[in-house]
């Protein structure tokens, strides 16, 4: 009786520790994906880890946008495993995922009204407060400490709206963002501000990159490494 116990509790103990040694931010295993008769793209496969930024390049229509909705299990593959942090994201609660692992698009909406009650959103949601000490010291992070908190966020340029919706994701304390194509409507002075805050916040918080870039300068400034659509792997 002993030595069964011993069995059955001991290899799942190391098939666990095993598995905790190779955590990754984000995987995608063979992940095939069509609509209708279509198909975008074929067993993909890539791993995402903390202080890495992969980006994601694939003509267009071929299903990026899409494959970062996989993601966060807003759609679902035609075939093949996704993993969050380790665990299926049909596992997770789709709140607890979409807060661990947050998507950024081309134009950020801002939500009304003020610079404050942007931060404060998805806390919100979660049924929690913060002070305006924290708010001030994510927009510091961001650069923008020359707006108010009160200030309208509707009257916010693209640049600073990006920069506020990265701020927004930043204060639910994400482990992955996924950018799609974020500053696509920027000039390339916005673009590269926005890609600063992205490298400072990446160094103070060890977070993971997955952005869709159709631009080859951010991809070779900003990237650790491209991985295309169709190639499958990365
Ligand atoms: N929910 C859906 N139902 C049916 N077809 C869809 C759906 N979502 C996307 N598609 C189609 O899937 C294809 C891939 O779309 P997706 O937006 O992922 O491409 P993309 O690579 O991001 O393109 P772009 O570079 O232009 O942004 C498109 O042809 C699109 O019309
Ligand atoms: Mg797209």
């Amino acid at each position: 009786m002993f030595y069964t116990t011993i069995f059955v509790i001991v290899p799942p103990f190391f098939l666990w520790r095993k598995k905790m040694k190779t955590e990754h931010l984000l995987e995608f295993v063979n992940v095939s994906m069509a609509f209708d008769d279509r198909q975008l793209f074929q067993n993909f496969n890539l791993t995402v880890d903390s202080n890495e930024v992969v980006g994601l390049t694939g003509q267009s229509g071929s299903g990026k946008s899409t494959l970062l909705r996989i993601a966060v299990d807003l759609v679902t593959p035609q075939s093949g495993e996704v993993y969050a942090l380790d665990r299926p994201v049909k596992d997770w609660d789709p709140r607890e995922l979409r807060r661990n692992v947050i998507l950024v698009l081309q134009e950020s909406q801002m939500f009304p009204n003020t610079v404050r009650d942007n931060l404060t959103w998805g806390l919100k949601i979660h049924g929690e407060s913060i002070d305006d000490e924290a708010l001030l010291k994510i927009l510091e992070e961001v650069q923008l400490s020359s707006l108010d908190l009160d200030d309208d966020a509707f009257n916010l340029s693209g640049g600073e709206k990006q920069r506020i919706a990265i701020a927004r994701a930043m204060m639910m304390n994400p482990k992955a963002l996924l950018l799609d194509e974020p500053t696509a409507a920027l000039d390339t002075e916005s673009a590269i501000a926005v890609e600063e805050v992205l490298d400072e916040l990446i160094k103070t918080h060890q977070i993971g990159i997955l952005i869709v870039t159709h631009n080859v300068e951010q991809a070779r400034r900003f990237t650790s490494r491209v991985v295309d659509i169709h190639a499958g792997s990365g």
